[in-house]
């Protein structure tokens, strides 16, 4: 199959030397194409600001803010059988960015921010028989909030995770996660390696393909 992952962060820039973004590591995205890659499977990777090193034989896209993602996912999606999109992408930016680099006399806030497109849902209409996995990052309850998000996002499986225990979620190599699809009860994996649950994303989607 061929597999478009996105991981990471985005970068919404205020000015040349300023943005606002978040905490993801792009561990968890990376994972996935890693183990799409050693299954065989044909990756691309696109890929916010990351300090990791792309994956060997991946093909490596990087892009910074949530509109540069949404551009380069929507051209390369319609190429591929799966998306798993692992991205933090951020949901807003500066309504204004500068040109040159804001003077601290010069800016008097507050900072407005507007909304960034939701990559999900603008690229829904390209679904078809396409295999479409997100994640869910809650700090609630993850079942409930990665359900909603199934269903508003027309997904196959959302990955719920919650970000707010200090082993699973953002930055971290542990990952406690939910498999949450359509008309079954959610799948709940114990605390394992990301690299383990990237695995289980992508025999996950090899099942859900036959
Ligand atoms: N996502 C996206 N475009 C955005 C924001 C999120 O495509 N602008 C994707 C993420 O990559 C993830 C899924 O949507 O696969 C859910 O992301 P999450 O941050 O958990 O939720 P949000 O949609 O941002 O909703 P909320 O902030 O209400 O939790």
């Amino acid at each position: 199959m061929r597999i478009l992952v996105t991981a990471g962060p985005t970068r919404e820039f205020i000015d040349p030397v300023r943005f606002i973004s978040n905490r993801s590591s792009g561990k968890m995205g990376y994972a996935v194409a890693r183990a799409a890659q050693e299954k065989g499977h044909e990756v691309i990777l696109v890929s916010g600001p990351s300090a990791l090193e792309a994956p060997h034989g991946v093909e490596f896209v990087r892009v910074d803010s949530a509109t540069d993602m949404l551009a380069a996912v929507r051209e390369r999606v319609v190429r591929c059988d799966a998306l798993v999109m692992a991205a933090a992408v951020c949901d807003w930016r500066p309504a204004a960015p500068t040109l040159t680099k804001l003077r601290k006399d010069e800016f008097k806030g507050p900072l407005v921010l507007v909304p960034t497109p939701d990559v999900l849902l603008s690229i829904a209409p390209l679904k078809e028989r396409r295999i479409f996995v997100g994640f869910a990052a809650e700090t609630g309850d993850a079942e409930a909030g990665g359900t909603r998000k199934l269903l508003a996002k027309s997904l196959d499986m959302v990955v719920a995770n919650d970000v707010s225990s200090h082993d699973a979620g953002f930055e971290v190599d542990t990952n406690r996660v939910s498999f949450i699809c359509r008309d079954v009860e959610p799948v709940r994996l114990p605390l394992m390696s990301k690299d383990e649950v990237g695995t289980r994303i992508v025999e996950w989607i090899e099942r859900f393909a036959r």
